[in-house]
């Protein structure tokens, strides 16, 4: 297995099943430091940059808390409006990161450009953390949800999967990539104009995974192990910002995983996954069901974080 000390993390079609399975024993291993909510001195003498040039709740705080618990620093910004790339300038990634390096250690990147992490990976000398790239991927995302798969079903082979959502999203992306490694057949439900493409699908079988579409979640819930859900109603990844204007459609029912739905046609210990933030896919009655994970897998996100970050900085082997 390749060394993770120095590596980018850009995408999980890099990623081999043994490698997965070490992350998730690295987090597994940090995890009581984030439970007791305490932080160590593993990562004192490090920075973490972050460069988010879209919005971001979970992703930028989660790997900044990550930090925090591991001892280290952060700075950064979160508003690429403030900086020279958001101005007259445009700086370019390459400036941009360029200067970056030389202010800390290692480098998490959202930006709206599908691509723009692996354009700063090659400039920088210090490694560079995919947080979503435009439609392309979400890497720490889908690391997240196989940790809280694996910790609360205990494995990872042998679970069925139905993904219901945009297919265009980036964590469906890193999903379909990361199961190839796995013995884990998925069910993707989406509106057909937000579809699994083509050249997708066609990676998805070169690569060996076991997977249908359905029309409606109703097809397909009842053999799911995991149900992973995503908004259809959602912004446009490829603008810097997209915000709200006139009055929003309601998702359809195809795509939305109520209460009576789980209570009538899911198995009882199925688990249901959202990255989040949501709209009216998974009503909130939902959040107080056996099913729902979705807290357990935003605490999850900062233990990936943790496991990530000692990774590629080069404290855990
Ligand atoms: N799940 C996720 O990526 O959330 P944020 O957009 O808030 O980072």
């Amino acid at each position: 297995m390749r060394s993770f000390s120095g590596r980018d993390i850009l995408s999980l079609k890099e990623f081999e099943r043994q490698e997965i399975f070490h992350i998730l024993n690295v987090a597994k291993q940090l995890e009581p430091i984030a439970r007791s909510r305490r932080n160590s001195t593993m990562l004192a003498e490090k920075t973490l940059v972050t460069a988010f040039y879209q919005p971001s709740t979970r992703t930028r705080l989660a790997h900044e808390a990550a930090m925090h618990r591991l001892g280290g620093h952060v700075t950064g910004f979160s508003d690429a409006k403030m900086t020279r790339a958001g101005d007259f300038y445009q700086e370019s990634i390459k400036d941009t990161v360029k200067m970056l390096e030389f202010y800390g250690d290692v480098i998490v990147m959202r930006h709206f450009q599908q691509g723009a992490p692996h354009e700063a990976a090659r400039w920088a000398s210090i490694p560079i953390i995919n947080g979503g790239d435009g439609w392309g991927e979400h890497p720490t995302q889908i690391l997240t949800d196989l940790f809280t798969v694996w910790t609360e079903r205990g494995r990872l082979d042998g679970l069925k999967w139905l993904a219901v959502g945009d297919m265009r999203m980036r964590t469906m992306h890193s999903l379909g990539y990361a199961l190839t490694q796995f013995d884990c057949p998925i069910t993707f439900v989406a509106p057909p104009e937000m579809s699994l493409t083509d050249e997708f699908k066609a990676e998805l079988k070169q690569y060996s995974l076991d997977f249908k579409e359905a029309e409606h979640v109703e097809q397909a819930i009842a053999e799911a192990d995991v149900i992973l859900v995503e908004p259809v109603v959602q912004p446009d990844y490829t603008k810097s910002r997209d915000e709200r204007t006139g009055e929003l459609t309601l998702t359809p029912s195809n795509y939305r995983i109520t209460r009576q739905l789980l209570e009538t046609k899911a198995k009882s210990d199925a688990i249901l996954l959202h990255s989040l933030p949501r709209m009216d896919e998974i009503p909130t009655d939902v959040d107080i069901t056996r099913w729902s994970r979705y807290w357990q897998e935003a605490y999850n996100g900062v233990v990936m974080r943790m496991a990530l970050l000692a990774l590629v900085l080069g404290a855990m082997e």
